[in-house]
């Protein structure tokens, strides 16, 4: 069956929600846990481009890309032609019980994409939060040390472990302890938020840093340090430049891994294949998720060969990481990002949104902050003007006025103050365009 290219334009049919939605939440409500939250209930029957159709015949806009998944679009072809012939081959034999080609060819591709030419190594699971547990297992036994450091704003997932990496409370952890042991915090370099200004922002938190784990953890029990090149959940902070290369440089001296987690970074989104490479740095271990399947589960952890084989036969591992299908639709997802070079087109995106989104903020004081690159870029919300006091309330207020507009936006940030844009590089820059008319309508409507 072939079903007609979705229209790539903004259609509201209904109120949002419309009925269909509402009754479908109705379902949901009484049989889901209370525990998963729901941003926009809108129920999606097909997606595709810029586009999120619902079940009532709205098209809305996407800006978020299921939470920066789906960089290649909805069902791009390509995933979707390797994903029907794989499921028609096998779907499952277990990767450690008797091996298959495709989890090699992602192993292969992965390891030659990733920055740095020395020989590597990758290791495939199911989630985020899974590959950053095992880049953990792995530095620790390449170590032979226990403490990891993480940062101030840092999201790493939500399981034991990575719920102790991730710095914010609510709702990630509110009585959901206690928490592994051996994970230690600095301040993340974080140049709108530096109490001395920006410009001071990246030699003293890397001097903070530097203390502080000199002070508190001690150099030759550490075995990693973990941070997002530029934060996601945290508020799409963005390090000062020069900053993660110090701080990788200093692990190397120190014999402490450095670990990339480009979960929400990777793959085209900042208009490189990964965000690393802008500031120059070779990671001792990358993680990746979320963009590289166009939208099927898979995760990865790649690095070092020295580091990745340190760790004994049937260490790592599960039974459904790198499954087939979600290798094959890697592979096609993969071949989409080169064929239709999309790290250029995150650049392009960038370039389309930062003039809208500067001129925003010459309108609306409230905008304190404007920042990302590529295609994951970020508004702060404030008091106004000189005063940086999180604005939460109105970050909610514009956000709910886009929905209700038909235009899908995520919020971000430790104090819930971030909207952040992660559109899918397959959005056409009409279909964007009309996305910042309604961003700029709900200030002028909300603030
Ligand atoms: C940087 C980063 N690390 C880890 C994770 C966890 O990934 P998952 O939700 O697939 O477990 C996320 C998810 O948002 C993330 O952004």
């Amino acid at each position: 069956m072939t079903t007609a290219p979705i229209e790539q334009r903004r259609i509201l049919a209904t109120v949002i929600p419309g009925p269909r939605s509402v009754l479908l939440h109705k379902r949901k409500m009484s049989a889901v846990s209370a525990g998963i939250g729901t941003g926009l209930p809108i129920y999606v029957e097909r997606a595709g481009g810029g586009i999120l159709v619902d079940v009532d015949g709205n098209h809305l806009i996407d800006f978020g890309s299921g939470i920066a998944v789906t960089t290649v679009g909805n069902s791009a072809p390509r995933v979707v032609a390797a994903v029907q012939s794989q499921v028609e081959d096998f779907t499952h034999t277990c990767f450690m019980v008797t091996p298959y080609e495709e989890y090699v060819e992602v192993a292969e591709r992965l390891n030659s994409l990733t920055p740095g030419d020395g020989e590597k190594r990758s290791a495939l699971f199911n989630s985020g939060a899974e590959a950053v547990e095992n880049a953990i297992k792995v530095a620790r036994t390449f170590t032979g040390r226990t403490a990891v450091v993480a940062f101030d704003h840092a999201y790493h997932g939500r399981t034991n472990l990575t719920m102790a990496l991730t710095a914010k409370n609510m709702p990630y952890k509110r009585g959901f302890g206690p928490f592994a042991g051996e994970i230690y915090r600095v301040p993340m370099a974080y140049p709108y938020r530096w109490p001395t200004g920006p410009d001071r922002c990246a030699d003293e938190a890397f001097d903070e840093f530097v203390s502080l784990v000199h002070a508190q953890v001690g150099e030759q029990n550490t075995a990693a340090v973990i941070i997002e090149p530029i934060q996601g959940e945290g508020g799409f902070i963005v390090p000062p430049a020069g900053y993660l290369k110090r701080i990788a440089d200093w692990c190397t001296q120190n014999g402490i891994l450095f670990i990339a987690d480009e979960i929400q970074t990777g793959f085209c989104r900042t208009g490189d294949w990964f965000a690393c490479e802008h500031e120059d740095v070779v990671p001792d271990l990358i993680t990746t998720a979320k963009g590289i399947a166009g939208g099927l589960p898979l995760a990865a952890v790649t690095g070092r060969a020295d580091v990745m084989d340190s760790v004994h036969s049937g260490g790592l591992g599960g039974t459904y990481g790198g499954n087939p299908v979600a290798c094959a639709a890697a592979v096609g997802a993969i071949e989409t990002m080169q064929a239709e070079d999309l790290c250029g087109r995150a650049r392009e995106i960038e370039a389309l949104f930062m003039p809208r989104l500067r001129e925003l903020s010459e309108k609306f004081e409230v905008i304190g902050d404007i920042r990302g690159r590529g295609a994951m870029l970020a508004i702060e919300l404030v008091s106004g003007g000189r005063d940086k006091t999180p604005n939460a309330t109105l970050t909610s207020a514009v956000n709910a006025y886009c929905h209700s507009h038909g235009l899908v936006t995520l919020t971000a940030g430790t104090f819930g103050n971030v909207m952040r844009f992660l559109p899918p590089l397959s959005a056409g820059d009409d279909l964007l365009r009309e996305g910042l008319d309604i961003l700029e309508q709900a200030f002028a409507a909300k603030a």
